[in-house]
């Protein structure tokens, strides 16, 4: 089979790919495995009723049943929700947004390659890249580029906290490479779990207005929703500012829908590159959002359901892991220090072992080996200019699980640390 150039890099080799593929045959090869990889939501009762309910509601009729599944949306999708989304967001924030502010998308991963590519890659001005201030990101962004040499990255300050915890920050001093088109973040940052502070938000989206060019924040475990937001942080929108929104996180990624808020400008060019990409969004995420944001059912799913579950959750994991981690320490006198990066947001543990023998892939897959199924910390490390030993010393692992299901994670983590590689 002949590719072209495009073919060779969209059916190549991806991190990403891999990680979608692992999924499905970890489970296939031991149905007992235990599942702390993905970037899946928990099932959530009071969520999945809620969700229900509303499908009901939308099949009520044949009418409804039709405007449904029967009709195609307009390049910016449907214009009641986005009127909708946008007098809320003005209520409640200030942002002094339109519907013309706002697009529907088919999720956050859609809307990203979208985006990067309409602002980086070749131009009039030569190569141009995404900028990533802190690193590590997102693994999935790390393919969608139809050109290669894509992206930039910066390494992050580590901050040692009381607790075996660490944090990372902003470097402010690194500066913002000549060939950058916008800088991007997303917010929690997955994998991590760090939340940039107000502060860092703000810093980075005056440094990229005084480059004339956009931040990119991606809030697809954020705020307003699905508000996976633990401290007191807020969201964060200016009209230099790209701010992508996604169901998934809430509890429906199967809708693959989202919302991309940006200047009209912006919206106008996004919504006409997606329409020659997808034709059209579907129409499940954004009737079943403009259901749930009217009376703000959404909201409060986010603020009184999700945030405290996820954030109890992490409390309990982080608990689990520092158990076994001691037990093992205690049992073999082997000492595997661990830094668990203090969770801020989002629902992923991020485990740094400054003194791991061999690289964090070899331990994944000795885990994967003894039952777990976690992900190796390497392919977050994107666009940085040179190896970075720290990039071999951290796994990421979901804490969207069952509290049994942590507790057994957490005790095979511990076994295998104690066994020499
Ligand atoms: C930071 C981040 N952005 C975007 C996405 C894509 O989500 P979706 O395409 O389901 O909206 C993910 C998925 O895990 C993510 O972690």
């Amino acid at each position: 089979m002949k590719l072209s150039r495009y073919g060779q890099r969209y059916s190549g080799q991806s991190d990403i790919i891999d990680l979608m593929q692992d999924l499905g045959s970890a489970l296939r090869d031991n149905p007992q495995m235990l599942m702390m990889a993905g970037g899946t939501p928990a099932r959530i009762p009071a969520a999945e009723q809620l969700f229900q309910h509303t499908l009901q509601l939308l099949l009520q009729d044949d009418d409804a049943t039709f405007r449904l599944l029967g009709r195609y949306q307009g390049p910016k999708g449907d214009l009641a929700v986005r009127k909708l989304l946008a007098m809320q967001l003005r209520e409640d924030h200030g942002w002094p947004l339109t519907a013309d502010h706002i697009a529907l998308t088919n999720g956050g991963q859609s809307a990203f390659g979208i985006l990067a590519n309409l602002l980086a890659g070749d131009s009039s001005e030569g190569r141009r890249r995404i900028h990533f201030p802190l690193v590590p990101e997102y693994l999935g962004y790390a393919d969608v580029g139809l050109t290669a040499d894509f992206f930039s990255g910066a390494k992050p300050l580590i901050q040692l906290l009381p607790d075996g915890l660490f944090k990372y920050g902003l470097d402010r001093s690194a500066a913002i490479p000549d060939a950058t088109a916008a800088l991007c973040v997303s917010r929690p940052t997955n994998p991590s779990g760090n939340v940039l502070t107000d502060d860092e938000v703000a810093f980075l989206d005056q440094s990229a207005r005084a480059r004339g060019i956009p931040l990119i924040l991606d809030a697809a475990y954020g705020l307003p929703f699905p508000g996976l937001q633990y401290d007191d942080s807020k969201p964060y929108w200016s009209d230099n500012t790209i701010l992508l929104l996604s169901l998934s996180k809430v509890g429906l990624p199967g809708t693959r829908s989202g919302f991309v808020i940006a200047k009209p400008e912006l919206i106008e060019a996004f919504s006409r590159a997606n329409t020659i990409l997808n034709l059209a969004v579907g129409n499940l995420g954004p009737a079943l959002a403009l259901q749930l944001l009217q009376g703000r059912q959404l909201q409060r799913l986010a603020h009184d359901v999700l945030r405290p579950w996820y954030q109890a959750k992490a409390t309990t994991a982080v608990a689990a892991i520092q158990h076994a981690l001691q037990s093992s320490h205690n049992s073999s006198h082997s000492n595997v220090p661990c830094h668990i990066h203090r969770p801020e947001g989002a629902f992923f543990l991020w485990l740094w072992f400054p003194e791991l023998a061999g690289s964090s892939a070899q331990l994944c897959h000795r885990l994967r080996q003894a039952g777990l199924l976690v992900i190796p910390g390497e392919a977050s490390f994107i666009g940085l200019a040179e190896p970075w030993q720290h990039s071999q010393q951290c796994l990421r692992l979901s804490y969207a699980v069952a509290d049994t299901t942590l507790e057994q994670g957490a005790a095979i983590l511990g076994q295998v640390l104690q066994q020499s590689p």
